[in-house]
């Protein structure tokens, strides 16, 4: 596995493949426990997974053992183990492009080798392809700050280059874009996206209990999502929120007949204390027989990483399964992205479609 963006999200799954590949930890892997939906998925358990490829521009985080640069400022993930861990990868450096905006570049410390000029930039993108190439890595997985376009774009390409399926867990654009769907039709790898869905996060319990007061036949008559954090994404979100707001409106209104009474602020608010804490705030007030109100105040406190890297662990598998079975292009899995090409199924259909890439699983 290949990873772009050494960030809080990489972190969480670092430890967590660390973690769950040792003999005591192999055990609650086996056994679907903290958080672990599918032990093995596709033939493969968390175990097999190894980092083969990093890239980041942070110059705390290149030329460093993966392992070593995930506990970098300005990660803020819990630190699980005292040692640095060894995954023999080195981060590589790469072009920040519109990954470090204005008001990032006071947490994110970008290298001048992060600093190509515009001709220098065909031959940063061969680098980076050989360095997929050569490392022989399966799947790419981007973890770029959300709003991040540009260079979302440039490793989409690399990865097809390079020979790499490839899952975008942000907002951009990547199997929405037709340009980039084409390029891994032709290219015969899979494409996983776009933006993903946290395990247990605001769009999901939003969604859910609308949904539900929508089944029972009650009214929205309005309803708002608020989140709050700490880590580098919030403070990115602030200010490039609008992709990720069209991204979670689009997860929640696919299931409401009124999303204009719905309004969702991806980030309310940067607050250093959290770290890399998550608070969502829902609010719904509803209206049943009579026209009798039913309200929800709800608040949700989660590790926003571990949220991702729980998501992306069958990704990971899901994608090199794909792989194994020969298929290319859009994978369909709703279940796992908030923005993907197509409908979003439910709970029992989405696992049916996860079953039927895992011909023999304990799940
Ligand atoms: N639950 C979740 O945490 C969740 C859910 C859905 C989507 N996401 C998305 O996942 C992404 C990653 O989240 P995170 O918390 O790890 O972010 P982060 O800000 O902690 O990490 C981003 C990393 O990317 C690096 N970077 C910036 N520009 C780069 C470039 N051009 N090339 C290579 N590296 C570059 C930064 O230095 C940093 O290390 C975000 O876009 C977030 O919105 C997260």
């Amino acid at each position: 596995v290949g990873i772009v963006g050494v960030g809080n999200n990489t972190s969480a799954l670092v430890q967590g493949v660390y973690r769950y590949s040792q003999p005591e930890g192999i055990n609650i892997a086996t056994e679907r426990q903290e958080g672990i939906l599918f032990p093995k998925l596709c033939n493969y358990e968390i175990k097999d997974i190894t980092f083969s490829v990093a890239f980041d521009v942070d110059s705390r985080k290149i030329g460093r053992d993966l392992g070593t640069a995930i506990y970098s400022e300005p990660n803020k993930y819990p630190r699980i183990f005292e040692e640095d861990l060894k995954t023999g990868t080195i981060v590589q450096p790469a072009p920040a492009l519109d990954g470090v905006p204005e008001f990032l570049e006071d947490i994110v410390e970008v290298d001048q080798v992060s600093k190509p000029s515009s001709e220098e930039l065909d031959s940063y993108f061969d680098f980076c392809v050989e360095k997929i190439h050569l490392s022989k890595t399966d799947v790419l997985v981007n973890f770029l700050p959300s709003g991040s376009h540009k260079a979302t774009q440039f490793f989409a390409r690399a990865a097809a280059k390079g020979h790499a399926a490839f899952i975008n867990c942000i907002p951009s654009p990547v199997v929405n874009s037709p340009e980039i769907l084409e390029l891994f039709e032709k290219e015969n790898l899979p494409l996983l996206g776009d933006d993903l869905e946290s395990q247990f996060g605001s769009s999901l319990i939003h969604r859910t209990l609308l949904q539900t007061l929508e089944t029972r036949g009650l009214e929205i008559m309005r309803s708002y999502q608020v989140n709050l954090g700490g880590n580098a994404d919030f403070k990115n979100l602030q200010f490039r929120s609008d992709a990720k707001q069209q991204s979670k409106k689009k997860a929640i209104s696919t299931i409401s007949s009124t999303p204009d009474r719905i309004n969702i602020v991806p980030s309310g608010g940067f607050l250093p204390v959290l770290g890399d804490n998550k608070i969502g705030y829902l609010m719904i007030e509803g209206r049943g027989w009579l026209g009798m109100p039913v309200n929800i105040d709800l608040k949700l406190s989660v590790q926003d990483s571990s949220n991702a890297a729980g998501v992306v662990i069958d990704l990971i598998r899901i994608a090199k399964g794909a792989i194994d079975q020969g298929l290319s292009g859009y994978v369909s899995l709703s279940y796992y992205f908030k923005n993907p090409l197509d409908r979003k199924l439910d709970t029992d259909e989405a696992i049916e479609v996860i079953r039927s890439f895992n011909s023999d699983t304990s799940a």
